[in-house]
C-alpha cells in the first residue's frame, strides 16, 4: 500500500510564501543546527527555521552569530529567527546583506530563559504588547514576511490579546506554544489557549507543544483550528516523523543516524559532531532494544570513525559508508 499523508497535512500561505506543508520543525537551539534541519527537510518538514540568532549580535558583528546564519541548500523557502527588544536592532538586521537570502524573518517572543529575558527579549516582550507590536510594525514595513513566535503569555494568559495586537501590527503567521514562560517546558501544552488563538485571528496559527505522533499531528490539525503544527522536541531521535506525516518511507533507524552524521561532517568540525551527536544519539537510541552498549561508548568515543563502526557494528551493517 502506498503510504499517504497524514490527516490535515497540506500547503500553507504565510503572505507571499507558500510552503509544501503545514508542518514545521520548532526551533531547538543545540539540536537543530543546519544538518539536522536539512535532514527534517529530506524527511519532508515543511519549514525548518535557524537557531535563534541576535539582533544585536549580528550588529556588533559576532562571529557565533553569523555562523547560526547558514542555510541548508533544500531549506526552501527558508526562515531566520531574530531576538532582541530593540526595533531599531531588528530592522537594521534585517536589511543586512547576510539575511537576503532568507525568505522568512521569524521573531522569537516565546524564550524564557533569564539570560534572555533580563535583557527584555524573548519571552519578556509578552510583558509589553505595545513594544512587542511595534518591533513587527518596523519589522513589516521593511516589506519582508515577517512571523511571531510566542506562548501563551508570561505569567498570566494574554494570547490571544497579544495575537492580535501583532496581527494588526503585520505579523503574517503566529506559532503559538502553549505555556506561559513561568511554566518553561514544565506542565502541559495548553491546546486550548492555541486554539482560542487561532479562533480569534486571520493569519494562520501554528500550534506547537507535546507533539510526538502522526496521530496527535492529525487531532490537533482536526480539533484546535490551527493552520498547522510546529514539533520540536519529538523530532529529535525521529526526523522520520516527517517523513510519516508527509506520506513518505523514512527508511531504517540506522541509516537515518548515519546520514544526520554525514550532514554533520559537511558542515562541522569532527569535534562538535562526535560531542552534539551524544545528544542526538541519546534520542535516537532511547527505548531500541540492544543498543545499551552502544549507548554508554558514544559519551566516551572521542573519533568520528570509531564512532561510526561502533554504530554500525550494533545494528550490524556491513557494508562500508
Ligand atoms: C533545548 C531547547 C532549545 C530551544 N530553542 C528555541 C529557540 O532557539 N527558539 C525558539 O523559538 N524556541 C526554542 N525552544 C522552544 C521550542 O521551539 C518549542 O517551542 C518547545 O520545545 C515546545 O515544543 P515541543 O514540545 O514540540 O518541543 C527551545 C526548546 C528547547 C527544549
Amino acid at each position: 500500500m502506498t503510504p499517504c499523508p497524514a490527516k490535515g497535512v497540506k500547503p500553507l500561505q504565510i503572505g507571499g510564501v507558500t510552503l509544501s506543508n503545514n508542518i514545521f520543525l520548532a526551533p531547538l537551539a543545540g539540536y537543530t543546527d543546519i544538518a539536522f534541519r536539512r535532514l527534517c527537510r529530506d524527511f519532508g518538514a515543511g519549514l525548518t527555521t535557524t537557531e535563534m540568532v541576535s539582533v544585536k549580535g549580528l550588529y556588533y558583528n559576532s562571529a557565533n552569530t553569523r555562523e547560526l546564519l547558514a542555510a541548508a541548500d533544500n531549506e526552501t523557502p527558508s526562515c531566520v529567527q531574530l531576538f532582541g527588544s530593540d526595533k531599531e536592532f531588528f530592522v537594521r538586521a534585517i536589511n543586512s546583506p547576510e539575511l537576503e537570502k532568507f525568505d522568512i524573518i521569524d521573531i522569537n517572543m516565546g524564550c524564557p530563559m533569564p539570560k534572555i529575558t533580563k535583557n527584555g527579549d524573548g519571552s519578556a516582550l509578552m510583558k509589553d504588547v505595545r513594544k512587542a507590536a511595534g518591533i513587527v510594525e518596523a519589522c513589516a514595513k521593511t516589506g519582508r514576511t515577517v512571523t511571531v513566535k510566542m506562548r501563551t503569555g508570561w505569567d498570566k494568559i494574554n494570547a490571544v490579546e497579544f495575537a492580535r495586537a501583532l496581527q494588526d501590527a503585520g505579523a503574517k503567521l503566529i506559532a503559538v506554544h502553549g505555556r506561559t514562560t513561568q511554566m518553561l517546558y514544565g506542565g502541559n501544552a495548553d491546546w486550548d489557549v492555541i486554539a482560542s488563538v487561532a479562533a480569534a485571528l486571520e493569519i494562520p496559527v501554528i500550534g506547537n507543544g507535546d507533539i510526538k505522533t502522526v496521530g496527535e499531528v492529525e487531532f490537533a490539525l482536526e480539533n484546535y483550528g490551527v493552520a498547522g503544527v510546529m514539533i520540536g522536541r519529538g523530532a529529535l531521535g525521529q526526523p522520520d516523523l516527517f517523513a510519516r506525516l508527509t506520506g513518505r518511507d523514512g527508511g531504517r533507524l540506522v541509516d537515518i543516524i548515519l546520514k544526520h552524521i554525514d550532514y554533520m561532517r559537511a558542515y562541522f568540525p569532527e569535534r562538535y559532531v562526535v560531542t552534539n551527536m551524544r545528544k542526538h544519539l541519546a534520542c535516537y537510541l532511547k527505548g531500541v532494544p540492544d543498543t545499551k552498549q552502544l549507548r554508554q561508548e558514544v559519551n566516551v568515543v572521542e573519533n568520528l570513525n570509531e564512532l561510526v563502526d561502533k554504530i554500525k557494528t550494533t545494528f550490524g551493517v556491513k557494508e562500508n559508508l
